[in-house]
């Protein structure tokens, strides 16, 4: 779809929080896309540009409480917001032609029962929910390029799922015994007040949380099992790490039969070759979070260990770009036509 105006519109909604300020970071420097509308109810009427002063001199544009009617002249909305919010909007965005992207949970579990069970509240459209598209271009692509809401996918679930997919959708590895060992940094709660996240209690130490289920558990699993078409089994136990952006999953799974690991090599190498943002490391790499701090890429290296028939995957994607804000605007950018790596080439900061 091609956007009735000169650059495509954008509303933000949810402007305050760490992906609200991180899609403006980046779409700050896209050349086909403009943001006329952000949102926030408890920062009404301030500028951008001082609550979030990296911003000065590059939004001429204040924060103002969610206004639908105001939201309708967008192209397309962002929700950058708590689950619950987008699905209560959306229907009236989308009857108007206004596209929507939720960074939240909201779209992402077809199964309604199963939704409900982790997000505890009703689902408000069980029609659209069905619409839905899960925004992970890797893997829907085509579906992508028609939809009319993106269920953009959690952090965790497009580490792994771009890490683990090759070898399960080769039917390389016993897909009922899946093991991943996920690490966040802290901007990945968001920036509401939370003792837990504070510096005192976070920093100079390291813990495993979610271990009796996190909300990713579901998405994953219902995403791997379509799209190998059989059930899939996974363990997965996330981690706090002392730092603000970045995330490392160490993916591990058993080979149902041998296979070197030049051949592994291979295989991821040719499933990523036409990706821009998937990038297989040489083997023996180590993928590091700064590697790709700041940048919409996910890098991630394969190894099989001796002695044994696991094969392991690492992938690392900053939180905030390809596992939020950045992978947002990619999804837009295919639904709007637009190249894919539009305002998205930012090249990782390192150290
Ligand atoms: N942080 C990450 O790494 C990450 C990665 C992937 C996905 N996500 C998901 O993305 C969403 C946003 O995450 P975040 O980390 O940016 O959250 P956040 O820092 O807590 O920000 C939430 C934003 O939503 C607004 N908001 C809260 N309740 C609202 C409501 N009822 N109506 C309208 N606006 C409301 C807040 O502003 P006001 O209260 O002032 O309106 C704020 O701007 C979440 O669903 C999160 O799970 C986050």
């Amino acid at each position: 779809m091609q956007s009735k105006h000169q650059k495509v519109q954008i509303g933000i909604v949810g402007g305050t929080g760490y992906t609200g300020v991180e899609l403006l970071r980046t779409l700050a420097n896209h050349p086909f896309a403009e943001v006329t509308m952000i949102t926030s109810r408890s920062e009404d009427g301030v500028a951008v540009a001082q609550m979030y002063p990296n911003l000065r001199g590059i939004y001429d544009l204040q924060f103002s409480v969610p206004d639908i009617e105001k939201l309708k002249t967008c192209d397309v909305v962002f929700f950058a917001t708590p689950h619950g919010v987008a699905m209560s909007m959306a229907p009236e965005l989308i009857a108007h032609g206004v596209k929507v992207i939720d960074l939240a949970a909201d779209f992402r579990i077809e199964d309604l029962a199963v939704w409900q069970e982790w997000y505890g509240i009703k689902p408000a459209s069980e029609a659209l929910m069905a619409e839905a598209v899960y925004g992970l271009p890797e893997y829907y692509r085509e579906k992508i390029r028609d939809a009319k809401v993106i269920a953009n996918p959690g952090c965790y679930p497009t580490s792994i799922l771009l890490g683990v997919l090759p070898l399960l959708k080769a039917g390389l590895v016993n897909a009922n015994s899946l093991i991943v060992d996920g690490k966040s940094g802290v901007s990945g709660a968001g920036k509401g007040a939370n003792v837990a996240m504070l510096g005192a209690e976070m920093s100079e130490s390291f813990k495993a949380y979610g271990i009796n289920g996190h909300r990713h558990l579901p998405e994953m699993k219902e995403k791997l099992s379509q799209l190998i078409g059989q059930q899939v089994g996974l363990t997965f136990v996330p981690h706090l790490l002392p730092m603000v952006r970045g995330m490392e999953s160490t993916i591990y799974a058993t080979l149902k039969t041998d296979k070197s690991q030049a051949e592994l090599q291979t295989l991821y190498e040719t499933a990523y070759e036409n990706e821009p943002f998937v990038d297989v490391m040489p083997a023996g790499s180590t993928p590091e979070t700064r590697m790709v701090k700041g940048s919409n890429m996910c890098r991630m290296a394969i190894y099989c260990p001796p002695g044994g028939n696991m094969v392991v995957v690492t992938s690392v994607i900053d939180n905030l770009v390809k596992g939020a804000a950045g992978q947002a605007i990619q999804n837009m950018n295919i639904m709007f036509d637009l190249p894919e790596n539009a305002g998205l080439n930012q090249v990782a900061l390192l150290p």
